[in-house]
């Protein structure tokens, strides 16, 4: 099956077609010359996925599916969640973000936390699917580690002792949200 995945990033989409495995071509938006922005306005992760998919399934008329991910703090009420991007300002800095949420939970003893990520899929029909997949944790006094992207410095995944920044991708890959969402996903597509 050819299943177009609505984003730019080529990280994701490598990632997603190690898993697929060769039953399905992934397509990206790169590989269609699209390069604009996709709009992501909702006040939810589904509203999101949602809104980037049904934008590329009508622009394109293909089976599609978009991804949103979101930091959710317990004692920070879910936040920052769908605004995890830009939480420390507009530039969507990664330290600026970090540092945001450490000075937010300064001196709280409730630090547990958890990533997650909904995708949804239009199929060829049109028909919308959604699948979710969350990672528990806790969040660090500091930033711990060199490797991944975004939060990883600072978020601890449950039964494990080192943050997400210092384990190995292929272990992040298995216990993470995305890794989750898209094992969901996949066996979907196979049924
Ligand atoms: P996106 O929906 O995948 O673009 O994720 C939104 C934001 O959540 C990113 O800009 C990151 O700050 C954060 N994020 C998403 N996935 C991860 C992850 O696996 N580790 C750390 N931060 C993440």
């Amino acid at each position: 099956m050819h299943v177009i995945f609505a984003t730019q990033n080529p990280n994701k989409v490598l990632e997603i077609q190690n898993q697929v495995g060769e039953l399905h071509t992934i397509q990206s938006l790169l590989d269609l010359n699209y390069l604009e922005e996709l709009e992501e306005t909702q006040d939810t992760l589904q509203g999101n996925a949602l809104q980037k998919a049904r934008f590329v399934y009508q622009k394109f008329g293909k089976a599609c599916f978009a991804d949103d991910t979101g930091l959710e703090i317990e004692s920070l009420n879910g936040e920052p969640g769908v605004y995890s991007a830009r939480y420390g300002g507009p530039e969507k800095s990664f330290d600026k973000n970090m540092d945001s949420v450490l000075s937010k939970l300064h001196g709280k003893m409730n630090r547990k936390a958890q990533f997650r990520t909904v995708i949804a899929l239009i199929d060829e029909n049109g028909k919308e699917h959604l699948f979710e997949g969350i990672c528990k944790g806790e969040i660090l006094e500091k930033k711990v580690g060199k490797g991944g992207f975004g939060y990883d410095p600072i978020f601890q995944p449950e039964s494990y002792q080192e943050t997400f920044a210092e384990l190995s991708l292929e272990v992040k890959n298995k216990i993470s949200h995305r890794g989750l969402a898209v094992s969901k996903l996949i066996q979907f597509l196979n049924a």
